[in-house]
């Protein structure tokens, strides 16, 4: 039967082969059972409003990331909308009994948003900023009990400035956060224009540990996000090793 397979797979044009290995490496493969047969996060896919659904690739990545998260170092995540990812992270921290600090920044506000939705609702509205940060706090509160993270009302540019000078500031549930030190995981997943990606790379890159990982959302090939062309700046440097993509680029550094 292997043989048969073994068989099979000889017969693929080279192309083809390669495309599929490139599509689910191992690392993705073992990520993606464990992630498939969760149910809580399944459950919180269906419950918490984001763009996450249960067979997204980037849950791979976090399970990927957490579960072989280096010890020393934080959890950044940039750009966290309602929740979805930070209560999947959290989750996932739990699961695998990781203590690392955990801390997301985002503004919640929404000006770039030019159009009404549908011809109808104004997103760039203040009522939807303070919605989005309500909801964001609501969602922490109730699904991550004790784990949820530190959470700073900031872009990240302005929230790496303040953790280059080890600020402690007040977190959005009103409690005091020490900013700084050693990173090791980042999902960058807020503005996704080249400039941005790329500072936001820039800056943790600076503080990520030999070991940690970067997962860039929006990165995908052909996606049509400027984020790709920054994740394709970072498949040429060799202190990144490509994991494997979700289908976005999800990177660990290797010294
Ligand atoms: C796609 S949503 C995040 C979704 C969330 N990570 C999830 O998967 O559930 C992007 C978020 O990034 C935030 N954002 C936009 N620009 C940002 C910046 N420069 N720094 C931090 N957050 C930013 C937006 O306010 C928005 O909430």
């Amino acid at each position: 039967m292997n043989n048969l397979k073994n068989l099979g797979v000889r017969l693929l044009p080279p192309i083809l082969l390669d495309a599929l290995r490139q599509m689910r490496p191992a690392e993705f493969v073992k990520s993606d059972k464990i992630v498939a047969s969760d149910e809580y996060i399944n459950w919180l896919c269906t419950v918490v409003g984001g763009w996450l659904t249960p067979r997204h690739g980037n849950i791979r990545a976090f399970e990927h990331a957490i579960r072989n998260l280096p010890p020393q170092g934080a959890i950044i995540e940039i750009g966290s909308f309602l929740g979805l990812s930070t209560n999947i992270i959290a989750y996932l921290m739990a699961k695998y009994t990781k203590h690392n600090p955990f801390f997301i920044c985002d503004p919640w506000i929404f000006e770039e948003t030019d159009k009404k939705i549908g011809g109808y609702f104004d997103a760039g509205s203040p009522a939807f900023s303070n919605y989005a940060q309500t909801v964001f706090k609501l969602n922490c509160q109730t699904f991550s009990q004790n784990h949820y993270p530190f959470a700073i009302k900031a872009l990240s540019d302005d929230f790496f400035a303040q953790w280059k000078v080890t600020a402690n500031l007040n977190d959005v549930f009103d409690r005091t956060a020490s900013l700084g030190g050693a990173i090791a995981f980042a999902y960058i997943d807020g503005a996704h224009t080249y400039e941005a990606t790329q500072k936001d790379f820039a800056n943790v890159d600076q503080w990520i540990v030999p070991g940690g990982f970067i997962l860039f959302d929006d990165s995908a090939d052909g996606c049509g996000y400027e984020s790709s062309i920054v994740a394709k700046e970072i498949m040429q440097n060799s202190r990144y090793r490509l994991v494997f993509k979700t289908p976005h680029y999800f990177f660990q550094r290797l010294r």
